[in-house]
């Protein structure tokens, strides 16, 4: 039974990924910051959950001397695009010296080089891609736009000097856009879904309020992307890098017309300016060869079964 130590385990991917490693028998260890969620997967008896801060290098070495993983993923991160522009410096700074702490840890416990992690960066490490380079692969120079594309680029380097100078065994996993239950406001999709729901208790006049509806995504299920998670610590090689993507982009229209025609509610579009951004890729989408040929890893969930499991958690959260 493999046993996997997961960080940023509360997060939206982190909740997905401790029950879907559950469900292949594994035991799990993650660790968090806040008291821990009850979720169902919080009382597996495979399932134990520390609070810890992996600044402290002390605490990571003492973790993984007393638990013995034989994988790491990890998903801790200031995660937000947004407010890595409000927050440059703190974006940069949580995200590499937690990352950097967190090797430490590794590699002054008895695991070392043993431990195999998988460290998880972002589509924003591409930054803005000349359409005549899509789908966008492994190899395409990385220019970040964003600070938090800025700051997994950089944990890239840490990763190559800590694979370089101590031998640890990291890889390194780029998702593109996530979508599925769970996700919070501040996306595209939970914003849409959220407003239908009011718009149907008849909390929100029928007006959707949107921003670029032209822009097209590479979305991919958060339960698509913690399979291929799991897979990449399995059977993933040392160095390596590996977009997580669909492989095909999908406008931003369609994903509303979707979840539209997922209700009874006739609505007119708003176009807000203040949801319309300064900077906005209008097409983007990556390559999964790799990692399909390496892995036997594709997509299984439709865009349509993603689009009504989100509808529906935020019929579920949003009450009358
Ligand atoms: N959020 C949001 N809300 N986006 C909207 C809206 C709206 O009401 N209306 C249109 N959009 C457009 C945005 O302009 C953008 O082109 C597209 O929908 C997707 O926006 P987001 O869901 O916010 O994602 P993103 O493309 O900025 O990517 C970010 O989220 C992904 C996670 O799902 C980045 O963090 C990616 O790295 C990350 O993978």
């Amino acid at each position: 039974m493999m046993k996997i130590l997961i960080t940023g385990c509360n997060g939206f991917v982190g909740k997905h990924l401790v029950e879907f490693c559950l469900s292949q028998q594994c035991e799990v260890i993650g660790i968090g910051r806040g008291e821990g969620s009850q979720e169902p997967s919080d009382i597996h008896d495979k399932y134990t959950y520390v609070k810890g801060d992996f600044s402290d290098v002390e605490f990571v070495k003492n973790l993984l001397d007393h638990f013995q993983p034989d994988g790491l993923i990890h998903l801790a991160a200031q995660s937000s695009v947004k407010d890595s522009w409000s927050d440059i410096s703190g974006t940069v700074d949580v995200n590499l010296s937690k990352t950097v702490s967190l090797y430490e840890g590794i590699r002054k416990s008895t695991l070392a080089n043993k431990l195999k992690v998988l460290s998880v960066g972002s589509s924003e490490e591409y930054g803005y891609i000349d359409q005549g380079k899509m789908p966008i692969r492994e190899s395409e120079r990385l220019l970040p736009v964003s600070p938090y594309g800025l700051s997994k680029y950089l944990v890239e380097t840490v990763n190559e000097y800590y694979i370089r100078q101590f031998g640890l065994n990291i890889l390194h996993a780029r998702p593109f856009n996530h979508i599925g239950p769970g996700q919070s406001l501040g996306f595209v999709v939970p914003d849409f879904s959220a407003q239908i729901v009011n718009i149907e208790l008849g909390k929100q006049a029928p007006v959707m309020n949107v921003g670029n509806l032209d822009a097209k995504r590479d979305f991919l299920d958060v339960r698509d992307i913690v399979r291929s998670y799991f897979l990449l610590l399995q059977y993933g090689t040392q160095g390596e890098i590996y977009n997580v993507c669909s492989g095909i982009s999908i406008s931003i229209r369609s994903i509303l017309d979707t979840l539209v025609s997922m209700s009874n509610i006739k609505i007119t579009v708003n176009v807000d300016p203040k949801l319309i951004r300064k900077i906005d890729v209008p097409d983007y989408y990556g390559s999964n060869e790799k990692i399909q040929h390496e892995l036997s890893w594709t997509p299984e969930f439709h865009i349509s079964t993603s689009l009504a499991d989100s509808l529906n958690y935020y019929r579920e959260i949003i009450k009358v």
